[in-house]
């Protein structure tokens, strides 16, 4: 079996607060991915998000300077990295064999521009590599997307699922219930809460997520992520056909 776990950085950070880690959320998320990761001897990838990090650092270089210079570009690499680090320590004190792969040491300018060889290494090797929305400089400073990472990560390993885990049920129609399943093309009303994300929130999410070829792609709750990989029908379905 294998997996690709986005977690989302609404699932693993406090949004509301400037570089703040979930600690709780983060380290239940470990606990299921490692009972996965255990009982099938899963090949498991896992990219997480930037949440109020990443995002948090974005903003803030947007509102002063407008564009992402060399300098800005390595204030969020270095925020991203601190992320990367938490979520490393709470996948290892869980027993799960980590590996970290920051983005900007892989990709140039986007998520089809990456090198992925040493991820596919520790993959085939036995390790769990990690890797993450990130920033690079290439003529100008560009965003690397958690999400976009993923769905190549997804394809390129043929993985049998691709979970994204956030801090939410799955996708919340006008409403707020849960809708269990989205086709393409389909035309959908969601609820867009202004939860500030400088990728573009969930409606990209999803638009996103319809580029994997898995056929479980799921958008969860950070406490149904084992559920998830299981294939059990929980969260919102993207159904690719
Ligand atoms: N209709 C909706 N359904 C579900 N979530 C929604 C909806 N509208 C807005 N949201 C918000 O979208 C968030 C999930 O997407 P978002 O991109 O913000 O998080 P993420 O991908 O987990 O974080 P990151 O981009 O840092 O990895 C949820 O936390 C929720 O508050
Ligand atoms: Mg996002």
């Amino acid at each position: 079996m294998s997996a690709v776990i986005k977690l989302g950085g609404s699932l693993i950070t406090d949004k509301s607060s400037p570089r703040t880690v979930k600690w709780d959320s983060l380290n239940d998320s470990a606990l299921q991915i490692y009972k996965y990761y255990k009982e099938n001897n899963a090949k498991i990838a896992i990219i997480h998000g930037g949440g109020s990090f990443g995002h948090y650092e974005v903003e803030k270089i947007r509102k002063s300077k407008n564009v992402i210079d060399p300098f800005s570009t390595s204030l969020i690499q270095e925020s991203m990295l601190t992320l990367a680090l938490a979520v490393l320590k709470a996948l290892i004190d869980v027993g799960i064999p980590a590996s970290l792969h920051p983005t900007h040491t892989i990709c140039k300018s986007n998520a089809n521009d990456c090198n992925y060889f040493s991820i596919i290494n520790d993959l085939n090797n036995g390790l769990v590599p990690i890797t993450y929305g990130d920033a690079v400089f290439d003529g100008e400073g560009k965003i690397i997307s958690g999400d976009d990472l993923s769905v190549q990560i997804s394809n390129l390993i043929n993985s049998d699922c691709l979970i994204f885990a956030t801090d939410v049920d799955g996708v919340l129609d006008e409403k707020g219930n849960l809708i269990r399943e989205i086709k393409r093309n389909h035309y959908i009303n969601v609820i867009n809460r202004d939860v500030f994300d400088v990728t573009g929130g969930i409606v990209n999410k999803i638009n996103k997520a319809f580029n994997s070829k898995s056929n479980n792609i799921r958008i969860v709750s950070g406490k149904k992520i084992y559920n998830a990989l299981n294939g059990e029908d929980v969260g919102t379905k993207i159904i690719n056909l």
